[in-house]
């Protein structure tokens, strides 16, 4: 129940017995450290290749570290302070002792006790201290596999994506306003669905085959449940001034979520968005360290970008090389601020990465791809789901900004009287299947 006032609603926690925290904290994050454990097994040999029995020691010590790990989180144990000596270990171990300060009758901060929101990004980054510790390890990403198959596997999907898009660009110079806004909202919902990670969804059709992500559109529809996309729509317009002043100059900052075909769809719609002339400056902003099993890290940007060029098919090939120009004059650029990476809610920024925030004023709109940015957004509280986005920032308001997010974890705000418990009827789980979606909005210029 959300305290009206100064206080913000409790944190989503494993504290709370059932809930999809307490379920994924209990079964899928012990899940996700095995298969990172197997993922390791699996490379023996090529770490034996690469660097001989040095790899093979760091291989079984950084599986020990992991090992040591799951029984922590298994049976709750007080969480540990970082010794990793790496960029973010000193912001880590103070934000154990803003929780531990939060903590109940002074029990220690644990797994099961803890904001959720905090023992996830923790057990992420004690995945990388395991690695850090154990170089060569340090430079392994575990997740590679996982994000360069779902990079394979969408390449019929990719191929119709370019094709439309590049066929859009032959002939931009005679697309109406109408066009132009009707062909942008199709790029925008095409990144809001590829955070799904893919368009199979079945979306009550039966030829959920079809390879072509723009035709599977209108039938998503349905499933977005808060669109703002008119506001992103005239605040992008509202920044190319008006009349005299036309600036052209807007810049859009992308949060990127996962890599694979969720990165191409941010990629494709990037390039409308400088081809149509709707802005000048795209800045794209990816994870430091290997997050979340599919987040975005630069060399997954870069070998993304480096196998659409490589693309035996005209129009994959042609948007790579355009992307890859894009990058090399600047039109483009990627950055990875260890904020990301961080436990913070977004509503910690303008303290605890006041620069990052900085940067972010600066810009005309940010788009945050997916559910971890939405929870971030919103603190991961309990917020009623009647209370108003803008509320629930808690004053992260650096420009005007959109959540592009499928939903995975059950923290939902902005949604009319009723629309919770009509959607709850018909869907229980609505909240965490990934099938529902948001396109929402706020701006720091808007009324309140
Ligand atoms: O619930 C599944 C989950 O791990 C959430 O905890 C997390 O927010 C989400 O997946 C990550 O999804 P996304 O890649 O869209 O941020
Ligand atoms: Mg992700």
């Amino acid at each position: 129940m959300e305290v009206e006032g100064i206080f913000p609603p409790l944190s989503l926690s494993a504290k709370f017995e059932g809930s999809f925290a307490y379920l994924t904290v209990r079964d899928r994050l012990p899940t996700i450290l095995t298969k990172v454990v197997d993922t390791l097994h699996r490379n023996k040999e090529n770490f034996f290749k690469d660097y001989g029995e040095e790899g093979i020691k760091a291989e079984k010590r950084a599986i020990s570290f992991l090992s040591k790990l799951r029984n922590e989180l298994q049976t709750d144990k007080p969480v540990l302070l970082l010794t990793d000596n790496a960029e973010d270990t000193e912001a880590w171990n103070e934000y154990m002792g803003r929780q531990q300060d939060l903590m109940e009758d002074g029990q220690p901060v644990s797994w099961f006790k803890s904001p959720w929101l905090y023992m996830e990004c923790y057990m992420y980054r004690r995945i990388q201290e395991a690695l850090y510790m154990n170089p060569p390890m340090d430079k392994f990403d575990v997740y590679k596999e996982g994000k360069t198959q779902s990079f394979f596997e969408s390449q019929q999907a990719i191929k119709s994506l370019c094709t439309y898009l590049q066929e859009l660009i032959t002939n931009m110079e005679n697309m109406t306003e109408m066009k132009l806004r009707e062909n942008f909202l199709k790029f925008l919902q095409v990144s809001l669905w590829g955070n799904k990670c893919d368009l199979s969804i079945s979306a009550g059709q039966d030829n959920s085959q079809r390879s072509n992500p723009i035709d599977s559109l209108s039938d998503l529809q349905r499933f977005i449940i808060v669109d703002d996309s008119n506001m992103v729509w005239s605040t992008l317009v509202a920044a190319q001034g008006s009349g005299s002043s036309l600036k052209k100059h807007a810049r859009v900052d992308i949060v990127l979520d996962n890599a694979g075909f969720e990165l191409v769809t941010d990629l494709v719609l990037a390039d409308f968005l400088i081809s149509a002339g709707l802005a000048k400056q795209i800045r794209f902003h990816g994870k430091s360290i290997p997050w979340f099993v599919s987040d975005v890290t630069k060399q997954d940007f870069e070998w993304t970008i480096m196998q659409t060029v490589a693309a035996n098919h005209k129009w994959m090939s042609a948007s790579g090389a355009q992307w890859k120009h894009f990058m090399k004059e600047g039109t483009w650029s990627y950055h990875d601020h260890p904020f990301w990476t961080l436990p913070y809610e977004f509503c910690d920024m303008a303290l605890d990465a006041a620069d990052l925030y900085r940067t972010l004023q600066g810009s005309d709109l940010i788009l945050f791809k997916g559910d971890l940015n939405y929870r971030k957004l919103t603190g991961d509280r309990k917020w009623e789901h009647t209370v108003l986005f803008d509320r629930a920032l808690r004053g992260f308001q650096p420009a005007p900004l959109c959540s592009l997010r499928t939903l995975k974890a059950d923290v939902q705000v902005g949604l009319q009287p009723g629309q919770a418990e009509k959607l709850s009827s018909q869907d229980p789980d609505w909240m965490t299947s990934g099938k529902y979606a948001v396109v929402q909005f706020s701006s720091p210029h808007r009324e309140q």
